[in-house]
């Protein structure tokens, strides 16, 4: 497995629509592990997107374990049910580094996909686990969680982040 460089803002891969995958073939579950190991170094999700990749994969896992055995490695992720109950979670985004603010999501979800051997899948989520698949999701279609705050507040996180980052690169 590899630790993959994960991309931060302003990279305009992030604000690009990911293809969906044919068919989750040897090379795409290798992908998804390696994902997954990068995760673990820091977040409970990820999106192929943030490491460069324009394919609809996400990998999740809000364990405490933390070793794969309840991570969800998902292919063409869809939400195919949403509930009117909403939930409110203060988010956070390895592509978005050490910024934190409330999102409103639905609280529970429906979404069928594809899991690591190819096989079509659905799962059921609510609250923490709801909000982060939600988020991979927007991930995979260019969209990021500060989209989903006031303007004022967006451009105070991304204004801050430019800061830190070109801080970094002197
Ligand atoms: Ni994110």
């Amino acid at each position: 497995m590899a630790i993959l460089k994960i991309l931060t803002i302003p990279d305009p891969i992030l604000r690009q629509k990911a293809e969906p995958v044919a068919k989750v073939d040897a090379e795409t579950a290798q992908l998804m592990r390696n994902m997954l190991e990068t995760m673990y170094v820091g977040g409970i999700g990820l999106a192929a997107n943030q490491v460069g990749v324009l394919k609809r994969i996400v990998t999740v896992d809000i364990s405490d374990e933390r070793d794969g055995s309840k991570a969800l490695l998902m292919a063409n992720p869809e939400i195919i049910w949403s509930s009117d109950e909403k939930f409110t979670y203060k988010e956070g985004c390895l592509s978005v580094p050490d910024s934190f603010a409330d999102v409103v999501r639905p609280k529970k979800i429906r979404v069928k996909y594809l899991n690591e051997k190819n096989e079509p899948k659905e799962v059921e989520a609510e609250d923490l686990l709801s909000v982060c698949i939600q988020h991979e999701i927007d991930h995979l279609n260019g969209i990021l969680f500060i989209d989903h705050l006031s303007r004022l507040k967006r451009n105070m996180i991304v204004k801050k982040v430019e800061k830190t980052c070109s801080r970094q690169d002197q």
